[in-house]
């Protein structure tokens, strides 16, 4: 799918496309506000008579409304009418999901060659076409690789941007390589735990390290015992699996001014191990569990494609399976990770973090400028936050609002949560230094609070728990229902902007 600016006006654009399909978004009209020049245009394009199809057909405008008017033997042939509401308060998220609404309209108009226009005033023209660009590319993704028959989906080849200046070409050449890494990530979360495996994960890796240029580091069971890993192998150690500790890296051309490392969870299947997931608790659900390491692969992905400057990236995953087995860790057992700590495993449930132990000890060790960490870590996190906003812990208000304000340029909603000090009270343990479970409330706060303990102090370090983020069930805006790939745009716009630890005033 390619994605190209016309930069003229709807009713000068019409004269010079030849495309079979064309979207307009219109918002609600109102007799208190003078009409909007989209509506205007698209009147003067198409005749009265279109002022009278809409009415007949009752089309409000209403955000998510979505009209398709074939027309026999005209150019072009499908008018796909997409409301808007009202303008006041219109921002990038409904421009996302009106380019949803309009992508899912013209794939079932079988649209080849489709033409947008959307009033993108309010916005940086750049910020908008990337908007509009990854919202029809990212809400046509569909995934039949699991169907015995899969059913073709023709798929627009070229997507035009009416009224887009051409200065933003270049931000509509980013979204191939960013979807790319966001697919990858959908896949991977979606597939299931006897396909992605660690060995798979560790496959994956290898494929971006060779079609892009990364360097690639994957170290066996052995390495990771050498290096006193005894938290993440702990976990792993269940398993018929082997574990495989990932480590990319993308180097810079012309060196690098910045060091960032991407950390993200890899349990390919969370049973919850001696304390057994049951029933309710989405056991069938936890191929997601790898849902952080899928974004920062993806994330390697699309910058191995964008090859962003001066900024080196490093991306880890301590990959494996929670699973139960005579040699799985009991509940009570006493692993030591590889910083020296000790932990008493008092829920084999709470997995993640044992094996983020090891993998922040080993990030801190590459002695970077930022660490940020991806997991679906907490129930608790779903609890608190639902389905559409991950949380955000961070003990660098700087590195908490950029990462912020990436996300927000991706339609990525992070939510600031406290990493407040007394509740680490909660993982006390009578006989080590630590336990790996605190009391049920709050239990999103413990689990960063657990995961600061093996971070270098000072160290700007960002976690985030995206357990509610990582699938949707019936899909929302530019996710169809399933795997979201959520992250990877956050990582990739941070990453691209510079992996700045501070936003500029
Ligand atoms: N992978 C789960 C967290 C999870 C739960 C992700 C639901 C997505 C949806 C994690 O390993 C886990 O089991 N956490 C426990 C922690 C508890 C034992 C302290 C949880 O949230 O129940
Ligand atoms: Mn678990
Ligand atoms: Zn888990």
């Amino acid at each position: 799918m390619q994605f190209r600016c016309l930069p003229d006006a709807l009713s000068t654009a019409l004269g010079q496309w030849s495309g079979d399909t064309l979207a307009v978004g219109l918002f609600a009209s109102s007799e208190e506000r003078p009409e909007h020049p989209l509506r205007s245009e698209l009147l003067a394009a198409f005749g009265g008579d279109l002022q009278q199809r809409l009415e007949q057909r009752r089309f409000k405008a209403k955000p998510g409304e979505c009209l398709t008017l074939e027309r026999l033997g005209a150019s072009p042939r499908s008018l796909i009418l997409v409301g808007l509401g009202e303008p006041a308060g219109f921002d990038l998220d409904d421009l996302r999901a009106a380019a949803a609404s309009v992508a899912q309209a013209a794939a079932a108009a079988a649209a080849e060659d489709l033409a947008v226009a959307m009033p993108c005033e309010g916005f940086e023209s750049a910020a908008a076409g990337r908007a509009i660009a990854e919202a029809v590319r990212l809400s046509l993704y569909s995934d039949q690789r699991f169907k015995s028959e899969p059913e073709p989906r023709p798929l627009p080849a070229v997507v035009s941007l009416i009224g887009l200046p051409a200065s933003c070409a270049q931000a509509l050449e980013a979204v191939s390589g960013t979807c790319a890494g966001v697919e990858l990530a959908r896949q991977l979360v979606a597939a299931p735990p006897n396909v992605v495996t660690p060995q798979h994960l560790a496959d994956t890796a290898a494929a971006i390290a060779r079609d892009h240029g990364l360097e690639l580091r994957v170290l066996e069971r052995d390495a990771c015992e050498a290096l006193g890993m005894g938290a993440y192998l702990g976990v792993a150690q269940g398993s018929d699996l082997a574990p495989k500790f990932i480590h990319l890296i993308y180097h810079p051309a012309g060196g690098a001014q910045r060091r960032v490392v991407l950390v993200g969870k890899g349990l390919t299947f969370d049973s919850g191990g001696y304390n057994l997931k049951t029933a309710g608790s989405q056991i069938e659900m936890m191929k997601y569990d790898m849902g952080g390491s899928a974004a920062v692969l993806g994330a390697a992905r699309a910058i191995g494609e964008l090859k962003p400057e001066a900024v080196e990236v490093h991306v880890i995953v301590a990959a494996c399976e929670n699973m139960i087995s005579g040699g799985a860790v009991h509940p009570g057992d006493i692993l030591t990770a590889s910083n020296g700590t000790t932990i008493e495993i008092n829920n084999t449930d709470a997995e993640g973090r044992l094996t983020l132990a090891d993998a922040l000890v080993y990030a801190c060790k590459l002695e970077p400028d930022a660490v940020v960490d991806l997991a679906t870590l907490t129930g608790a996190c779903v609890i608190a936050l639902g389905a559409e906003m991950a949380g955000l812990w961070s003990c660098s208000d700087g590195l908490s609002r950029a990462l912020q304000a990436a996300g927000a340029a991706s339609g990525e909603a992070l939510w600031p949560m406290p990493l407040r000090r007394s509740y680490k009270a909660g993982l006390k343990s009578p006989v080590a230094d630590l336990k790996n479970t605190g009391p049920r409330p709050g239990g999103a706060i413990t689990a960063a609070l657990f995961l600061q303990d093996f971070v270098t102090r000072d160290l700007p370090w960002a976690h985030l728990d995206i357990a509610g983020t990582v699938w949707s069930d019936k899909g929302r805006s530019l996710d169809p229902a399933g795997a979201t790939g959520f992250g990877v745009r956050t990582l990739v716009n941070w990453v691209c902007s510079g992996a700045p630890v501070a936003l500029q005033a």
